[in-house]
């Protein structure tokens, strides 16, 4: 992974963080604002062909072909997260990529969508920001096939992503059994780091952060199909963080989360960057969106409990699994995904949606 990526850009050194006043997963509108307005919009969806759509908080929509194939559809952009515009290409293509792949999903085509500063940044950004998504596309041996740009005063990038699934194959959230274990296969922690760099770190401090965010989550192209057809539900980890998505994987699944801090894979740099106190808006509304329906040892330390809400730009997936193969899928997964961790497992649905412990 680190040989692979062509970390520096091209194009003269831009801070492209400091243009913005967001950044990535962590710019989201709150979940619970966007529930409510969704919720008063009553989306009606008729056609039958319609296997996942927006009412169960999927990663994406899935809609049937034929009894063979269905078409998964989503779309994902943010402002810059990082400084160097190659690679904040890169992640944000790898981002919209994601949930395809959370959906047990192949990418095939990708839209960019566009919004860009003519008057202050120069073109050769945004050359270096479409390589990086291109590169990223190549690698998910997918293409760009078009998109739509816009003169914007912020800085906007992103894709939507047209993927392919079998039917009956396809992972959705809200199939997680009691009993699974739930391994989520990449560290957390990019949303304080990210926040750090706007406030004085620089790339190179989050350099783990910047290539976990660049790490494809192709789990089928190592998988085999064997294993993976025990994998009963999924999700990516982005805005919401850890707690949020597990939250509405719960829900959906109507069943409760185990989760042990302790085990939950941390990425270098993230407790002190959280202990400086880099945090961004969606550390307390992703706090407030999973509280009424979590319970958290009150022990736990407060820089873990920031951790676990964190807001994920890029994240792993987090993957409800049989608990008899969690551990050959993590021997696979391993070699690819160093930091992949059984981080809890499912039970009965009780009194909360989730429960953490140390
Ligand atoms: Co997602
Ligand atoms: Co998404």
């Amino acid at each position: 992974m680190k040989q692979k990526l062509k970390i520096y850009s091209d194009s003269k050194k831009v801070h492209l963080t400091q243009t913005v006043q967001k950044g990535g997963c962590a710019a989201k509108i709150p979940a619970a604002t966007l529930r409510e307005v969704l919720h008063s919009l009553n989306i009606v969806n008729v056609d039958p062909n319609i296997l996942v759509k927006n009412s169960s908080f999927d990663d994406a929509a899935v809609y049937k072909i034929n009894d063979e194939l269905a078409s998964i559809q989503t779309i994902d952009f943010f402002t810059p997260i990082v400084d160097t515009p190659y690679i904040y290409g890169r992640i944000a293509a790898v981002n919209a990529l994601s949930d395809v792949y959370a959906m047990g999903g192949l990418p095939k085509t990708a839209l960019a969508v566009l919004a860009f500063p003519l008057k202050t940044l120069d073109m050769s950004i945004m050359l270096d920001i479409l390589k990086g998504a291109q590169d990223a596309l190549a690698e998910a041996k997918s293409s760009l096939v078009g998109g739509h740009s816009i003169d914007d005063d912020t800085t906007k990038f992103g894709l939507a992503v047209t993927g392919h699934v079998h039917p009956k194959q396809m992972w959705t959230n809200s199939n997680a059994l009691e009993g699974d274990h739930l391994i989520l296969t990449k560290a957390i922690g990019t949303g304080t780091l990210t926040a750090g760099l706007k406030r004085g770190l620089c790339e190179d401090d989050i350099m783990d952060g910047l290539l976990s965010m660049c790490q494809l989550n192709n789990i089928l192209d190592y998988l085999p199909k064997d294993l993976a057809l025990h994998i009963n539900a999924a999700t990516d980890v982005t805005g919401f963080g850890l707690l949020g998505h597990s939250m509405q994987m719960a829900q959906a699944s109507g069943v409760s989360f185990n989760l042990k801090a302790a085990d939950v894979p941390i990425l270098p740099g993230a407790k002190s960057s959280l202990e400086q106190g880099f945090l961004t808006r969606a550390h307390k509304t992703n706090r407030e969106y999973v509280k009424p329906f979590a319970q958290i040892d009150e022990t736990l330390m407060p820089w873990n409990e920031q951790l676990l809400v964190d807001p994920q730009t890029s994240g792993g997936l987090l993957l409800s699994v049989k608990p008899k193969y969690s551990k050959a899928m993590l021997d696979v997964l391993s070699t690819n995904f160093t930091q992949a961790q059984v981080v809890g497992h499912v039970t009965k649905k009780d009194a909360k949606d989730l429960y953490v412990t140390c």
